[in-house]
């Protein structure tokens, strides 16, 4: 589990990608082009003697949400762990805001505004829901408030008493999103948040994920859940063999749908 803050600015002012397709978007976008927060290059990354990533290369702007779409074993978790510094050994350039950090080490890449929520979740069991979303250090400005963060979840206000383990799989998705931004990363880095979902709650983890990026959150989600990834996405990245192999922009969708379905297997 890592969560952290990168600095005293609030959320972006209403950055938005150019690709952004409405005419508002388009609008903002002229003459302010957003600054690119994350830009992954030539990524390699080892398990042990395990050669998983080979060259992945992406960006992100602020205010955009990317998806990294794939198969299963495609190097997706791989690709978020690498850029927390949570592999064996990683070789190219992942810079943050600006700043190389393929030579730091995860608490202080963490510290950039980066905030994990891994496949896993990480809610402690012996944790109430609020000491757990407590937990993690608040660095700096810029999180959420727990009364801001109660209003996007209503359901971990009601729970606040329970304990980790009496909490549902959505609920401890919720609590493991709710977690980071209290911390104040800017960049969420979340992996499968929908997996094992009940479609009601894939719903709402929708709506929080629209709020977040309206709030100039910049997100990297890893999915399986095309149907929910694609109304929400600036920008696709697919994966194959540990290596993007298609990108495709949010206005290519409907002509690119069979060529994403063919890479995905669906
Ligand atoms: N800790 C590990 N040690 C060795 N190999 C690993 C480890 N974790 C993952 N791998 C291997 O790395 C490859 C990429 O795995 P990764 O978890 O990144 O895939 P993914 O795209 O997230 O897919 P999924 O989540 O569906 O498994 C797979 O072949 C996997 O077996
Ligand atoms: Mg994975």
């Amino acid at each position: 589990m890592s969560a952290n803050v990168m600095s005293a600015a609030g959320p972006s002012q209403g950055a938005k990608a150019p690709s952004g397709g409405s005419a508002a978007h388009a609008v903002a976008s002229v003459g302010a082009m957003p600054q690119t927060l994350l830009k992954v290059s030539d990524l390699h990354a080892w398990y042990g003697e395990s050669h998983i990533l080979h060259g992945v290369d992406f960006e992100i702007r602020e205010g955009e949400l990317v998806t990294l779409l794939g198969r299963n074993g495609a190097g997706r978790s791989t690709t978020l762990k690498a850029i927390l510094g949570l592999v064996g050994k990683r070789s190219g350039s992942i810079q943050v805001g600006g700043v190389e950090t393929v030579h730091m080490l995860t608490n202080k890449i963490a510290r950039l505004g980066l905030g994990y929520c891994p496949e896993e979740r990480g809610i402690f069991s012996t944790l109430s829901c609020e000491e757990n979303l407590l937990l993690p250090p608040k660095v700096g400005e810029g999180g959420m408030s727990i009364d801001e963060i109660y209003s996007m979840f209503p359901n971990l206000k009601e729970r606040r008493h329970s304990p980790g383990t009496r909490l549902s799989g959505g609920e401890q998705q919720m609590l493991a999103m709710a977690r980071i931004l209290r911390s104040g990363a800017k960049v969420l880095l979340l992996d499968e948040i929908t997996e094992g979902l009940a479609p009601v709650i894939v719903q709402t983890l929708g709506r929080v994920i629209r709020a977040l990026k309206a709030k100039g959150l910049t997100i990297i989600l890893v999915e399986q859940n095309f149907r929910f990834a694609a109304p929400l996405a600036d920008r696709h990245y697919v994966m194959e063999h540990g290596k993007i192999v298609a990108v495709v922009d949010k206005s290519e969708l409907q002509d690119k749908t069979a060529l994403l379905q063919e890479f995905l297997g669906v």
